[in-house]
């Protein structure tokens, strides 16, 4: 799966395009290197997907809990980039989260690398010279 977005403009029409990508799998890790948008996608999906609440990159928390409105379904965002050690990761209990079922969007997933489920999504992000975002799964 390829999705090109051209501008800022389009971003819910491919997080549609994401959603209807996603099949049965419940933890996608979005790669992407500073700046690239992978919290602003991970944003879109998650509205596609009826979170109401306002989204913000989980600065503080390594993980944010949103609930989907219609479904009451929760969906897990991780913000991985501040972990010092992988115990930082076994102490929050990560495992609770990638195997409960709920979908889990990580970011910075690079760096817990080794306890990333085996079915892990893994989708790409870049930015391109024109400032457009292409984002990549199943390769
Ligand atoms: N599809 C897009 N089109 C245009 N601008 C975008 C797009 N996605 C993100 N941006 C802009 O790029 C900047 C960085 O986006 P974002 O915070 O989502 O990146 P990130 O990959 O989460 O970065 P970090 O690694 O720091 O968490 C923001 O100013 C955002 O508005
Ligand atoms: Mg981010």
């Amino acid at each position: 799966m390829e999705i090109t977005i051209d501008s800022i403009d389009n971003i819910r029409e491919a997080a549609r395009q994401f959603v209807s990508s996603m099949g049965e799998a419940s933890v996608f890790a979005f790669y992407g290197s500073m700046g690239a948008g992978k919290t602003t996608f991970i944003k879109a999906v998650c509205e596609e997907l009826g979170v109401e609440d306002v989204i913000t990159s989980p600065t503080f928390a390594i993980v944010n809990e949103y609930r989907a409105e219609e479904t009451g379904e929760l969906i897990y965002h991780f913000d991985f980039y501040r972990i010092k050690k992988l115990e930082e990761v076994y102490d929050m209990g990560y495992e609770d989260y990638f195997y409960s079922g709920a979908l889990c969007f990580i970011e910075w997933p690079e760096l817990i690398e080794e306890l990333l489920p085996t079915d892990a999504v893994r989708v790409r992000i870049e930015e391109t010279e024109g400032g457009k975002r292409i984002v990549k799964s199943g390769e």
